[in-house]
Parts: C-alpha cells; sequence; structure tokens
C-alpha cells in the first residue's frame, strides 16, 4: 500500500534536511563508528575523531623537529613501532619498541628483531635506551594491564633464534614463512623485572589455512579474565591461492579472533574467516564505553591507517575506513612523506581513557628498510 501523501511529504522533508548538512544521517552511534554519539541525526563525534561518520582521526600537526627527530630513533639502529604506558612509581614514560640487533634493517627483522625498553620524561620522547629486555628474536611488544592483578603484560612474538651478524634473513624456504609465535611476559612493574615468555598461546592455522602463521598480537581482557586477542594472520606462502573457503584470494593478510578464558589461553577461534572483509594487518584493538575498535595499517594505495569497529568485539565494520594518510601534516604548513608509516599504536590519558597519541614505526622515503618510532599528539 503506497503511504499517505503527508507521510511521503515528511519522508521526503527529512531526507532533504538530512542531505542539506552533507552528512550521512545516523541512527545510533554505531553509524559513529562507535567514536561519537548520534544526535538528532547527525554525528556529534568524540575530540580524537571528526568526519560525518567519526573515522577520521584528529592528529594535531607536528613541530618539523619532531617528525625529524621522532620519538625513539638512532642514526643507524631500525625501531619499529612502540607501545608507551606511564608510572608513578618514577613519573617515567617506559616505551616498549622493536629494535634490530647489528644495526640491521626491516629487511631482515626475523631474526634481528629484539625487545627494548626506553623511557622518557615526557610523552612525546625523545626516549633514552634503558635495556634490550627480549633478544633475537622478539618483535611486535604490545602492551598491556591485566584487571584482575594490575600486572603489566607485555604480548609479543617470538622464540630463540641467533641474529645474523651480516643482516641476512631467515633461510627462505621457497616463500614459506617463518613460523612466528605470540607469548607472553608480565611484570608487577613497568620497572621490571619481566617473566620468562610463556609458551606459544595462539595455535597456527592448518596447512592450507588463510592464518598459518598468526602475528600482531592485540589483546583486549574482559573484567572476568576472557580474553580477545586480535592478530594479524596471512596463508603458509604469500602465492598462496588456497585461503579457507570462502575467505577470497585478496584476503591473505588479514585481522583474526582468538579467544581464551584467561589471557595464557587456551586459545580458541571462533571464526574461520577473518574478521574483517578488507586486507589490513597491525592490528591495535581497544575498547571504550561504547565498544570495541581497531586500528590498522591498510593494505590499499597509499598505505593508509584503517580503523574498524564492533559493539561486541565478534561483529565488525569492513576494515576499509581511512582514518589517516601515511603523511604527516607539521605546523608550518607543509607535509612530511614517508615511505611507511606502520604499527599504529596508541596512548591513552590514564584518566580520562580518550586517545592523546599515536606511535607509528616510519621508513622516511629516501632510506629503504631502516626506520624509526614516531608520536603524534591526538586532538583532546
Ligand atoms: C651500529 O652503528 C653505530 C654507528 O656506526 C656504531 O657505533 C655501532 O657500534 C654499531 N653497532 C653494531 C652492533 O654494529
Ligand atoms: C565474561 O564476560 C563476557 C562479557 O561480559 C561474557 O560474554 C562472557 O560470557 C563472560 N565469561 C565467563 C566465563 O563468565
Ligand atoms: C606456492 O609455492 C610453493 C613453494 O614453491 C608451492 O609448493 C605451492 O604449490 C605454491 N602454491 C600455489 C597455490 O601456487
Amino acid at each position: 500500500m503506497p503511504p499517505a501523501p503527508a507521510a511521503a511529504l515528511f519522508c521526503i522533508m527529512l531526507l532533504s534536511s538530512a542531505l542539506s548538512h552533507g552528512a550521512s544521517a545516523c541512527s545510533s552511534a554505531l553509524d559513529c563508528a562507535l567514536s561519537g554519539d548520534c544526535v538528532s541525526g547527525t554525528c556529534a563525534c568524540d575530540a580524537a575523531w571528526s568526519g560525518p561518520s567519526c573515522t577520521t582521526l584528529n592528529l594535531v600537526p607536528m613541530a618539523p623537529t619532531q617528525a625529524s627527530s621522532g620519538a625513539y630513533r638512532h642514526a643507524t639502529q631500525t625501531s619499529w613501532g612502540a607501545n608507551v604506558l606511564f608510572s608513578e612509581e618514577d613519573n617515567q614514560y617506559h616505551m616498549f619498541v622493536a629494535e634490530m640487533a647489528n644495526n640491521c634493517t626491516l629487511t631482515s627483522w626475523i631474526p634481528n628483531s629484539q625487545v627494548t625498553h626506553a623511557t622518557s620524561p615526557t610523552i612525546d620522547g625523545p626516549y633514552k635506551f634503558v635495556s634490550t629486555l627480549f633478544e633475537t628474536f622478539h618483535h611486535n611488544p604490545r602492551l598491556t594491564v591485566d584487571p584482575a592483578t594490575g600486572d603489566y603484560l607485555l604480548f609479543m612474538i617470538g622464540g630463540d633464534l641467533p641474529s645474523t651478524p651480516d643482516c641476512s634473513g631467515i633461510p627462505d624456504a621457497d616463500g614459506e614463512q617463518y613460523d612466528t609465535r605470540i607469548v607472553v611476559s608480565s611484570s608487577p612493574s613497568l620497572l621490571g623485572p619481566w617473566s620468562t615468555p610463556s609458551p606459544p598461546l595462539v595455535p597456527q592455522g592448518s596447512e592450507d589455512a588463510w592464518d598459518y602463521v598468526v602475528t600482531n598480537p592485540s589483546p583486549i581482557i574482559l573484567q572476568n579474565g576472557t580474553t580477545l586477542m586480535y592478530y594479524r594472520g596471512t596463508p603458509k606462502y604469500w602465492n598462496s591461492s588456497s585461503a579457507a573457503d570462502g575467505v577470497g584470494d585478496e584476503l591473505i593478510e588479514s585481522v583474526g579472533l582468538a579467544i581464551a578464558p584467561h589471557y595464557l589461553g587456551p586459545y580458541t577461534k571462533p571464526f574461520d574467516a577473518p574478521v574483517l572483509s578488507y586486507m589490513n594487518e597491525d592490528p591495535f584493538a581497544y575498547q571504550d564505553e561504547r565498544g570495541f575498535h581497531l586500528l590498522m595499517h591498510g593494505r590499499d594505495d597509499p598505505l593508509n591507517t584503517h580503523v574498524a569497529w564492533s559493539p561486541d568485539g565478534l561483529s565488525w565494520s569492513s576494515g576499509a575506513d581511512i582514518a589517516s594518510g601515511p603523511d604527516v601534516e607539521l605546523t608550518d604548513g607543509t607535509t612530511v612523506a614517508f615511505k611507511n608509516r606502520e604499527r599504529p599504536q596508541l596512548f591513552f590519558d590514564p584518566t580520562t581513557n580518550k586517545p592523546t597519541h599515536l606511535f607509528n614505526g616510519v621508513c622516511p622515503t629516501d632510506h629503504y628498510g631502516y626506520a624509526y618510532t614516531m608520536v603524534q599528539e591526538i586532538q583532546t
């Protein structure tokens, strides 16, 4: 039955009012990426986010010196992405960062990556080296807190592999990828001591699965201990066209989920497929009062930072929404281009629980393989 003329006219008025604002109308916070509220059909975004659906990260233009000096940078030694937390014990910011041994670059990150501890009295650094906490091979540090004990948990990938003084990568058997594994170490203090890393936590997929290799751990630990572990899955061979049924050939690098009753496991995978329908890596998962969020290094061109959201941690937006581009806007109005800007990791204000800074691993355009760790302020 066609609507009564009055009702039809009302619908047309609503539609034209939404269109005249140039914004996509929302009906709930889910339409605002769970980073804003839907107020009278329009998204009112949190300070950190903007755009019609709150998917653009509000990065504050950076001082030119800050862009070149980075948060943690050495002339020859490559570092690659960091997690930072503040400690009231010594009033320092504590950084846990992947760093290559022997002045090697990212081209031989397996086996030369190690996890380094560095500190700074200010959030934006420069951070100073304190010690190498986990020697080769350890990579992808992701620091979080156990809500049950207050202990610090440092998730990583790796195991014992000797470094290569000539910076050769590990022998690559016909394109077969090295079987990395997710482990965790804990400490009652950011100053240590750190426990011996656990045995591997997340089971790898089968020989022909899209997630034969599991890397990039990013856990969310719920109040009752249930742990949602987001990870990057990749197939055994990069040439693989044998990804799991229904996943599609192009999704050979995306974000999967494993769940355990405790962060130490045992982990099971609730789905065979990735949780996102778009190529992404380097997931950084976090939870706030509206729901669950992922920031990722997207696999499009250029290599943007992507954002995804979920009300329950299980069903997610596509993962194709762009939070920021790879370039950095400077306070003098110019921009710095990077060859790669990856490993997006957020720092949250401990009082407000709002994101205030974005840490990345960046490669300058003129220096292939060499990288350093950068921090950029987020609007608050
Ligand atoms: C790395 O390079 C620096 C600068 O050339 C040098 O001082 C340092 O000894 C090197 N370290 C290693 C482990 O080769
Ligand atoms: C833990 O909490 C989550 C979220 O509230 C819930 O879905 C899950 O069933 C809980 N697990 C247990 C073992 O109680
Ligand atoms: C990928 O490469 C491996 C090693 O060369 C080979 O065994 C496998 O058959 C290849 N897979 C496909 C789908 O081409």
